[in-house]
């Protein structure tokens, strides 16, 4: 079975994080995201992947190669960026489509049942069937109101004001090679646009799915889902956490320090005696001084803090930044790769 991964947005909402780091293949909870999508995939039958890559797609194929745990991975490379519609069409042009498959936003952390959404796919005889999640706010995602038979109505992507349901696009369809057919060549476009809402009534079905979802794209939904994912709630095969349920990376020393409860270091992290890292999460070799204060926060990779500093809640600090000593970040507050915070 083939999927089709978008993996080419500039991960604006998570800036200066996805700076030089795209976002499908940003640490989270220590490992490269897009890892843990290729792992639900897998347990689906899932073992040919294309991802679609734009911006900064070789540091994609760095992190991920062209085999993950027994799947195929093959890079389809837009020199425009080419939205969310456009790089299913590149693939087809590129012949590499087959004649069912899945086509995934990057970005969602799940554990839809796929075969459910296949099997259903295949009863209904539909063009495409999305996958639609419960959620309290739909301001941010593509809101999808169904017929009593499952076909979609109506394709309403972030609308302000009320909303005719909570069951909003979970950015994962099952299509019809069909699909891909109906998209321009050689230009941008959008499935939440231009696809989906020309296929209303006509050949689009939603698939209600139960279980775990998060975007991943904002800096607090990051945050949700690397504590999501140390306590459990959404399997995977992370090493085991300490009593407090935090992550330590190999060849980081963190004696004196309070890591925890569910905080993630990296890899060749030093965090010094004194230190709180509470929620908070280090990616790999970063130095934190003594009597430091990190809470809920996002520190990316290489970024030195210095003796008794604080990092507030919410704040990102991009990477090889420096936090001087007793200096403070507030909250919310972004942090430029390279900056210095005196
Ligand atoms: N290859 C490629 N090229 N990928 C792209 C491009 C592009 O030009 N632009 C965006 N993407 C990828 C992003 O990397 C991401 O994986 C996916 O397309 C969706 O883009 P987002 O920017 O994350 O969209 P969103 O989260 O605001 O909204 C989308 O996802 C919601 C669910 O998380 C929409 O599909 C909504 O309808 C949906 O509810
Ligand atoms: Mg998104």
């Amino acid at each position: 079975m083939q999927a089709l991964v978008l993996a080419g947005g500039e991960g604006t909402r998570l800036r200066p994080l996805t700076a030089d780091v795209p976002k499908p293949v940003l640490p989270l909870a220590g490992r490269p995201f897009l890892g843990f999508m290729l792992d639900w995939l897998g347990r689906h039958g899932v073992d040919d992947v294309l991802l679609s890559c734009g911006f900064l797609s070789d540091a994609v194929e760095e992190a991920l190669g062209d085999d993950w745990r027994g799947i195929r991975l093959r890079y389809v490379r837009e020199r425009e960026p080419l939205g969310t519609g456009g790089p299913l069409r590149l693939a087809y042009d590129e012949g590499l489509l087959d004649e069912r498959l899945y086509m995934l936003n990057g970005d969602v952390l799940c554990d839809f049942d796929l075969t459910a959404q296949r099997e259903r796919h295949a009863e209904t005889g539909a063009l495409a069937t999305i996958a639609l999640t419960a959620v309290e706010d739909t301001s941010s995602y593509g809101v999808v109101p169904t017929a009593p038979d499952g076909q979609v109505e109506a394709f309403l992507e972030k609308r302000p004001g009320p909303a005719p349901t909570n069951r909003v696009n979970a950015g994962c369809y099952l299509l019809e090679r069909e699909v891909a057919e109906r998209i321009p060549s050689g230009a941008a476009a959008s499935m939440e646009h231009d696809v989906f809402p020309s296929l209303c009534m006509n050949g689009l079905y939603g698939f209600h799915a139960e279980g775990y979802w998060m975007d991943i794209g904002t800096p607090e939904r990051y945050l949700e889902a690397t504590w999501d994912l140390l306590e459990g709630r959404i399997a995977s095969d992370l090493p085991e956490r300490d009593a407090g349920g935090s992550l330590v990376g190999e060849g980081s020393v963190v004696e004196g320090a309070r890591i925890g409860p569910k905080a993630v270091v990296g890899e060749r992290c030093v965090v010094g005696a004194g230190t709180v890292v509470d929620h908070a999460v280090l990616h790999d070799g970063v130095t934190v001084g003594e009597r430091c204060a990190l809470e809920r926060c996002i520190v990316a990779r290489d970024v030195r803090i210095e003796d008794g500093a604080r990092v507030e809640a919410g704040a990102v600090i991009g990477a090889g930044a420096v936090v001087a000593a007793g200096a403070t970040v507030g909250a919310g507050a972004r942090v430029e790769p390279g900056e210095r915070v005196g």
